[in-house]
C-alpha cells in the first residue's frame, strides 16, 4: 500500500507576541480612614499604550496611581513593574523603580521657593546630574516642549493654573521616563488649554513610545488620547475596554456617569 502523503501543512504563522504589561497590579486592597478605598483592584498597563482611568470623585483613582508608582503600599495584593514585584521591597530598592516614572500630581505640586527652571531641573539634580550647562539645555528643551520657555525665571506663585500644569508636565518628562502617570492633567483648564495638554500627552506617547496612564474626568480627553479606558468603582475596576465600547456602553453605572445624570433621590 502506497504511503499516504503527509497532509500539506501550512507553515505556522508566528503567533503575535502577547502585549507586555509595564505595570501589572493584582488584587490591591488598601484601607484608609476605616474604609477599603481599594478593594481588590486589578489593572494592567500595557507597554506603549495610553490608558485613561475614570471614576467618580473619591473613588480612589489617585490612591491607585500612588500604588502603581510605588508611592503607597497596599495592605495586600501585588504590583509588578517591568516584571519586578515591588510590594514589600525595601525603600532602597524602590528608588530605581520610582525613577522609571514621570509623575504629574493632581495639584501640580511645584516647589514654591524654586523658580520654574529650578522646579523642572529638580528631577535631573536628584538623578545626580551636576553639569549646569547640560541641565540648563535639557530644562530649556522641556520648557519649550510645553510652551513655557519664556516664563522660566518666574516663581510658581506668578503663574496661572494652566501654566503651572505645563511646568509640572515639563518636570514629569525631563528625565525621559519610560512611563508617564498623569493625575488630572487638564482639570481646571479652558477647552483650548485642555486640547493643548492632550496633544502634548499624545505627542510624548507617539514620539517616545512612552507608556501612559491618565486619570481624567474629561470625556473629550478620553476621546483624544486613550487607547483603553478603565472605570474605577467601589475599589475595583468596574469596566475596562476601548473608548468605543466605553462611550456606547449600556451599563447603567457608566451611563449615569457619561450622561451626567444626578444620583437617584437627589432632587432640587
Ligand atoms: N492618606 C489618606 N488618609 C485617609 N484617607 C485617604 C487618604 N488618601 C485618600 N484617602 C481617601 O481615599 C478616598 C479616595 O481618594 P482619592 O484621592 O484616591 O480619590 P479620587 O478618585 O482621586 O478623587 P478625585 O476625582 O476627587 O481626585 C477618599 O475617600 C479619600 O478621602
Ligand atoms: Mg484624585
Amino acid at each position: 500500500m502506497a504511503a499516504r502523503p503527509d497532509p500539506v501543512r501550512e507553515p505556522e504563522a508566528p503567533l503575535p507576541a502577547p502585549p507586555r504589561a509595564f505595570i501589572e497590579a493584582t488584587g490591591l486592597v488598601k484601607r484608609l480612614g476605616g474604609h477599603a478605598v481599594l478593594d481588590g483592584a486589578s489593572i494592567r498597563l500595557l507597554v506603549g499604550e495610553t490608558l485613561a482611568i475614570l471614576g467618580r470623585s473619591g473613588e480612589g483613582k489617585s490612591v491607585l496611581l500612588k500604588h502603581l508608582a510605588g508611592l503607597m503600599n497596599p495592605d495586600s495584593g501585588s504590583v509588578r513593574i517591568d516584571g519586578e514585584e515591588i510590594v514589600g521591597i525595601d525603600e532602597r530598592r524602590l528608588g530605581p523603580v520610582r525613577r522609571k516614572f514621570g509623575l504629574l500630581f493632581q495639584n501640580g505640586a511645584l516647589f514654591d521657593s524654586f523658580d520654574v527652571e529650578e522646579n523642572v531641573a529638580f528631577p535631573l539634580v536628584e538623578l545626580g546630574l551636576r553639569d549646569p550647562v547640560v541641565i540648563r539645555q535639557r530644562v530649556l528643551a522641556a520648557l519649550e516642549a510645553v510652551g513655557m520657555a519664556e516664563h522660566r525665571h518666574k516663581m510658581p506663585v506668578h503663574l496661572s493654573g494652566g501654566q503651572r500644569k505645563r511646568v509640572a508636565l515639563a518636570r514629569a518628562i525631563i528625565t525621559q521616563p519610560r512611563c508617564l502617570l498623569y493625575d488630572e492633567p487638564t482639570a481646571g483648564l479652558d477647552p483650548i488649554g485642555t486640547a493643548n495638554i492632550d496633544r502634548l500627552i499624545r505627542g510624548f506617547q507617539q514620539r517616545f513610545q512612552v507608556t501612559s496612564l491618565v486619570i481624567t474626568h474629561d470625556l473629550k480627553t478620553v476621546e483624544r488620547i486613550a487607547d483603553r479606558v478603565a472605570f474605577l468603582r467601589a475599589g475595583r475596576v468596574h469596566f475596562l475596554g476601548t473608548p468605543a465600547e466605553f462611550f456606547t456602553t449600556g451599563d447603567p453605572v457608566l451611563r449615569q456617569f457619561l450622561d451626567g445624570r444626578p444620583d437617584e433621590g437627589e432632587t432640587a
